[in-house]
């Protein structure tokens, strides 16, 4: 037996993510324009970095709080009351190292082996395996495509509970897909949830990032009540371009509180001080780079989508809100071949809709957070390859 076939299943059994095959791909060429991954072109802020690197250099270099420092905590209240119009105390927050361990350590106090949490499909990779890897059974529930627009329909969705089903994973606005859930599909969700005894864990770390009316998509935190089972994953990267940092937030009734602390103490034990002391100067100080940001993004994908729908030969809307175009190409069926094509003949980076699952295996996904200009470019040498096709 070979010692990697005598590692356990449950970890042989996590794929390569389809995203990043692509990356190593094209890693290092010349001129790549690199709208693979979720992440934009822009540093994190200097006020940002400053508050962290003061801290650093101030020695707050020690073992610190499980739950995340009192200042962040509060900060996140205070976050959450301008944001969402919602009065949590700071006995709602965790700080987790990445939104991405935010899902593990949420997926973890879900679920026990064999319980089944639902997702809704294509959706970011990393869910399926952190719901996979911790010991639960990913299912998915496609949302529909119609004439470029991706819809939930809540009967699907009550089909698939079983009486396994422990958790509903709801990632809105959502990663590929676009898909924005309205107060109405909140309220229909929720009223499965409570139905059926079920947990909502709601992943709205794109919640800012709605170009729709109003200056935020609809939240659970706008139809949920006192005593509903909903835990929400959150994450500094998106916001306020802090991908590498790798610091998140949970949110989730207090009495849990001593659930997570104990999950973190045996994951990380708590992100370095440090960190969040810029984490604190980014809720504090960054709604206006965050308000750039998203108009940013909005020009971007506006330049991006219309110049691709212009085609003719492009099937999608421009996405609501997220940070993403799925794109539905003629005469594309392999996505991953295509995303390894159209890297080597216009050297722009797209991940392959192979990498997001059920329903999205003829798509591919571009991120349009980045300058303008780039993505005007990005934007023809796309057009030019698919009016070749
Ligand atoms: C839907 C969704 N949730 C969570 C994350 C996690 O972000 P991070 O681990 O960088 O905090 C991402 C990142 O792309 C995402 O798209």
């Amino acid at each position: 037996m070979s010692i990697v076939s005598s590692l356990s299943p449950r970890a042989l059994s996590a794929p390569e993510s389809g995203i990043v095959e692509i990356m190593n791909y094209a890693r290092g060429r010349e001129g790549i324009l690199p709208l693979w991954a979720g992440e934009g072109d822009l540093p994190s802020p200097a006020f940002i970095n400053q508050a962290a690197s003061q801290a650093l250099i101030a020695g707050e270099t020690f073992y610190t709080w499980q739950r995340g420092i009192p200042e962040l905590r509060q900060a996140l209240s205070r976050y959450y009351a301008r944001h969402f119009a919602v009065d949590l105390s700071p006995e709602h927050f965790y700080v987790t190292g990445s939104g991405m361990q935010a899902i593990a350590l949420s997926v973890q106090a879900l679920t026990a082996p064999g319980d089944e949490m639902i997702f809704l499909t294509p959706a970011w990779p990393n869910i399926i395996s952190a719901i996979d890897i911790g010991g639960g059974r990913a299912v998915g529930v496609p949302l529909s495509f119609t004439g470029g627009k991706w819809v939930l329909d809540i009967d699907h969705l009550e089909k698939a509970i079983t009486p396994r089903t422990k958790a509903m994973f709801i990632n809105t606005p959502s990663n590929p897909t676009g898909w924005t859930a309205t107060r109405q599909d909140l309220t229909a969700i929720l009223a499965l949830a409570r139905k059926h005894d079920l947990w909502i864990l709601a992943d709205e770390i794109y919640a800012l990032y709605y170009y729709g009316t109003g200056a935020r998509a609809a939240s659970f935190l706008d139809v949920k009540e006192e005593g509903d089972k909903v835990i929400f994953v959150n994450s500094f990267s998106k916001n306020w371009s802090m991908t590498g940092w790798r610091v998140g937030w949970i949110v989730a009734p207090p009495e849990t509180g001593q659930v997570f602390e104990n999950l973190i103490q045996y994951s990380t034990s708590g992100v370095a001080q440090f960190m969040q002391k810029g984490a604190v100067a980014a809720l504090d100080g960054g709604d206006d780079f965050v308000r750039e940001n998203i108009a940013r993004a909005k020009r971007s994908r506006d330049i991006l989508c219309d110049a691709l729908i212009a085609t003719n030969r492009v099937e999608t809307l421009k996405p609501e809100g997220a940070l993403y175009a799925f794109l539905k190409i003629d005469g594309i069926t392999d996505s991953r071949q295509a995303a390894l094509d159209i890297v080597d003949k216009t050297g722009v980076g797209l991940a392959p809709g192979t990498a997001f699952g059920v329903g999205g295996s003829e798509f591919l996904r571009a991120c349009f957070l980045r300058d303008p200009g780039q993505i005007e470019d990005a934007a023809q040498r796309l057009c030019d390859y698919v009016l070749k096709l």
